[in-house]
């Protein structure tokens, strides 16, 4: 039986991809030139788990497919441009010829024999810091071109960086091309955070950047990408369980490779996905939106944001906002505040005239969940009853035989 095919795992790249448009198409051309060079600077955005990260590791791919160096950048990292300058003294050492000098340091070249008794010294001319990084960058882009290809940056979770360090970096990228290299610079990051970043003036170059939003695709996508994933192993998958697996993903990214992988998971050694094994994948898909997406997310939600959420969930639909608002207590006008930052978070979107509804998949659940079990539901799952892996270790005195494993509680298993 195949392995299970499915990747519900953030940055993991699925064998099958749900992609709206031709971002990484066009990203090549950009690259190869057919386009214009402008579109090899793009920013990425959209909610978590829709696949940021994924698209930004096919731009690395394509570009490295025709013939790119690409650096990709940790926002994690203390300086981003003594990352960018260790990444580039780095490729420079491979990729030129000329990184290290040899040199004849003792011995005498006679007619004969030269080189055997000849001592050498290998100095690296980008040993130390005293290159500055524009002359680095502008020996790599060129190297890099003579391949026919730029060099091109990369940098995920932008929205966590720091607004000076991205300027230093989009501004070397900036002056490579204005010297004439081929140059890209693509950047990805979570949509409200990107837009505090745009807003600070020192991110001009972002907001001129070639802007790729990426949200969920329609249900029957997502039902024919996960059909497409088990059609391409040893399992089968039934059209009306591909169909409900579609639905239950709500088109949304993760939750398509969430549901598959459980759909899989539950159809055992069976060869055929049935819609049963979709069904019972759905409170797990559920769980796994609530804890890994929709947690995380609310931790940042307090206040009267969070109130406005929960007057939200009294409508089974969209919410009138002027119900929200005397629900809460509040004016029009402060009403329209909240909305706004909700709308800016992700959280909550227009619907229709004087109407807002939840954005994101599942959310509903996971706002009943923390206003029934409070934050700690978000993140452990509901209590349970559960015996440990292993029994607890022996106390003094009651140490098992040497060489013989901690035995497993007795009771392990009954009473179930
Ligand atoms: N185009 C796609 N089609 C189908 N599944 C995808 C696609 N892109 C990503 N996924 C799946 O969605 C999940 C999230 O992907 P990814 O980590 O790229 O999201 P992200 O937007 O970077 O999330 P975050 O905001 O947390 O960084 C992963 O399980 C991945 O396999
Ligand atoms: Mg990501």
């Amino acid at each position: 039986m195949d392995r299970n095919p499915f990747t519900p795992g953030f940055g993991l790249t699925p064998p099958v991809l749900a992609m709206q448009g031709t971002p990484v198409e066009d990203f090549a051309e950009a690259l190869e030139g057919t386009r214009p060079a402008g579109h090899r600077s793009v920013l990425i955005s959209g909610a978590r788990g829709v696949g940021k990260t994924v698209l930004l590791s096919q731009f690395h791919d394509v570009a490295e497919e025709v013939g790119w160096e690409v650096i990709a950048l940790h926002t994690s990292s203390d300086s981003l441009a003594d990352e960018l300058r260790g990444r580039a003294v780095h490729a420079l050492r491979d990729l030129d010829p000329e990184a290290r000098d040899s040199r004849v340091t003792s011995g005498s070249i006679s007619a004969l024999g030269a080189g055997a008794s000849l001592g050498r010294e290998i100095s690296d001319r980008y040993e130390g810091e005293d290159v500055p990084l524009a002359v680095l960058l502008d020996r790599l882009a060129a190297l890099a071109s003579l391949r026919g290809g730029g060099l091109l940056v990369l940098l995920d979770e932008v929205q966590s960086a720091d607004p000076d360090q991205v300027h230093v970096i989009t501004q070397h990228m900036q002056d490579l091309a204005q010297r004439g290299h081929a140059a890209g610079f693509v950047a990805a990051g979570v949509r409200a955070g990107v837009d505090e970043l745009l807003a600070n003036p020192k991110t001009t170059f972002l907001r001129r950047a070639h802007q790729v939003e990426i949200g969920s695709v329609d249900v029957g996508i997502a039902a024919q990408v996960i059909m497409t994933t088990v059609a391409d192993t040893d399992k089968h998958i039934t059209p009306e369980a591909a169909v409900r697996a579609g639905e239950i993903s709500q088109g949304y990214p993760y939750l398509i490779q969430v549901v598959g992988a459980e759909a899989w998971q539950r159809s055992g050694t069976s060869g055929t996905i049935e819609i049963e094994d979709v069904e019972g994948a759905r409170e797990f898909a559920i769980d796994a939106m609530v804890h890994n997406v929709h947690g995380p997310a609310l931790r940042d939600i307090n206040g009267r944001k969070d109130e406005y959420l929960l007057a939200m969930l009294e409508d089974d639909g969209p919410s009138a906002v002027m119900d929200v608002a005397r629900r809460m207590g509040i004016d029009q006008n402060n009403q329209n505040v909240y909305r706004s930052r909700l709308i800016a978070d992700e959280m909550i979107r227009p619907a229709g005239r004087g109407h807002v509804e939840l954005a994101m998949p599942y959310l509903r659940e996971a706002l009943i969940r923390r206003r029934d079990g409070g934050r700690s539901a978000l993140a452990h799952g509901p209590a349970r009853v559960a015996r440990p892996i292993r029994a607890s270790r022996p106390v003094q005195g009651d140490r098992p035989a040497s060489g013989t494993r901690p035995g497993r509680r007795s009771e392990r298993g009954s009473g179930r």
